[in-house]
């Protein structure tokens, strides 16, 4: 017996309303900026998930006083006395997440010295971070790899500099710019990411008071400013939990409110999702003869009887469609009469979790080819990046162990859409990213519970 197990009794409709707060990945990378400022920040909306709690974690032992503000999802960091902790007590985080990474230049700014562990995050391919050293060796730091880790030192201080990605990187676009906002003189970053948690992140270091410049095709420019100071900040709404409820709710013919869910940042999945068949209503600003309501809104997702369409996509860097919105999608498009084509091209190896889908009757083949859309990086690498999944298949129960984050995710809408009662080992690799997925399951009338 194992409370990592959830019995999921499927086939039920799911129904409902649930909320959504700040996005992981803003609210992880604001709280790595707070290390930035000379006094207190505040951050909102934060939702109650393991990365959070990693990261709170790295803070407290780096000196930052984190505490629970008066709201419910509300942080206070205080970082007025940061000090060194020692690699042992750092390690302790070792392979929990993708986050300590950012920790680089804010400590080099800070300290004067860095210690990074060993990195984790979801096996979803082997996720170098060459980008990031590359950088923050422009930048002046001296890169030690050892081991059981980064030591990082920066002996003539940090100074901006021009960079060019060969890939729009988030996370290398997050270093860059948490590094070059204290860094001195300017830092010109070429091939940015421009994900709207990116922008959201400027946004959190403008409030400090850095000088952030984001010019057309992909070019951020930072003039560096000797010191930063706190701010209050709301996140932006996760749009990667608000799809992934979205594609449970058509995966399971059923129907789900997300409040706090954002049109804007989520124009590319509505637009799939309405032409998969699915509708949705943007419930925001519910204006009634008299004005706003004063309700939350969100999007409401539902399946509106028929069949579902198949569709061609391809995963892309931000205006496209996200690779986090792939695998719960993917679980709908088993639903669709036809064939579908998911091009992956963020991930080289994210398709894997297909495999169980497969188990449960689904039929979704791999192909090494760029299928169905433009050439990417991975098709000459003999990458299994492109999968064609053929509809509509009737799912049946099996007994599934979740491998990383969102193919857990899709895993649990496949359990929650098939017939009969499935086993989901592992489910508490989901609270990595999904705030009390339990509760809202049960909040729109799921059949599940721990064994
Ligand atoms: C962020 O990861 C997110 N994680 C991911 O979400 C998300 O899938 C990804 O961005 C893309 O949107 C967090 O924000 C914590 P990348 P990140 O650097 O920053 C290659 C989730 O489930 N690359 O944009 O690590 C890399 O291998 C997670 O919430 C290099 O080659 O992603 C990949 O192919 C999973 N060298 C591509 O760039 C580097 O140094 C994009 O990765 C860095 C990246």
């Amino acid at each position: 017996m194992t409370d990592d197990v959830l019995a999921v009794h499927g086939g039920t409709p799911l129904h409902g309303q649930i909320r959504v707060r700040g996005a992981k990945n803003l609210v992880s990378k604001a709280m790595v900026a707070a290390l930035l400022g000379e006094s207190p920040s505040r951050l909102f909306d934060v939702p109650r998930i393991r990365d959070v709690e990693v990261v709170r974690g790295l803070l407290g032992l780096h000196g930052v006083k984190v505490t629970d503000g008066a709201d419910d999802g509300e942080l206070v960091m205080d970082p007025t006395n940061v000090e060194s902790a020692s690699s042992d007590e750092i390690n302790v985080h070792a392979g929990s997440s993708r986050i300590p990474i950012l920790f680089c230049g804010p400590l080099l700014h800070r300290l004067g010295h860095a210690f990074i562990p060993d990195l984790g995050g979801c096996h979803i391919g082997p996720r170098p971070i060459d980008f990031h050293i590359q950088a923050l060796r422009q930048f002046g730091a001296v890169v030690d790899k050892t081991p059981e880790g980064m030591h990082l030192t920066a002996p003539h201080g940090l100074h901006g500099t021009k960079l060019e990605l060969p890939y729009p990187s988030v996370g290398a676009t997050e270093q860059v710019l948490l590094t070059a906002v204290r860094a001195e003189g300017v830092t010109e970053l070429r091939n940015a990411a421009i994900e709207p948690e990116i922008m959201d992140l400027i946004c959190v270091l403008q409030k400090m008071g850095a000088i952030i410049t984001v010019h057309t095709d992909r070019v951020i420019e930072i003039l560096g400013v000797p010191r930063l100071h706190g701010y209050n900040h709301k996140p932006i709404p996760d749009r990667i939990e608000a799809a992934s409820w979205a594609a449970a709710a058509l995966a399971t013919r059923g129907e789900i409110e997300v409040l706090g869910a954002q049109q804007a940042d989520m124009m590319t999945f509505l637009n799939v999702f309405r032409s998969i068949g699915g509708e949705f209503e943007i419930t925001d600003a519910r204006v009634g003869r008299t004005g706003v309501t004063g309700v939350e809104g969100g999007i409401r997702f539902w399946h509106p009887g028929g069949e579902l369409n198949a569709v061609a996509l391809e995963t892309d860097v931000h205006p496209g469609f996200m690779t986090d919105w792939q695998q719960p999608l993917v679980v709908a498009l088993t639903q669709a009469r036809g064939l579908s084509i998911m091009h992956e091209t963020v991930y080289e190896q994210r398709l894997g979790y297909t495999e169980a889908l497969n188990t449960m009757g689904a039929t979704i083949q791999v192909y090494r080819d760029c299928l169905g859309g433009t050439p990417c990086r991975f098709g000459r690498r003999n990458f299994k990046h492109s999968a064609v999944i053929a509809g509509p298949s009737k799912l049946h129960a099996a007994d599934l162990v979740i491998p990383d984050l969102r193919a857990g995710f899709s895993h649990l809408i496949a359990a929650l859409a098939a017939e009969g009662t499935s086993r989901v080992y592992g489910v508490d690799l989901i609270n990595r990213g999904y705030e009390d997925f339990e509760g809202k399951l049960a909040a729109l009338g799921a059949l599940v519970e721990r064994i």
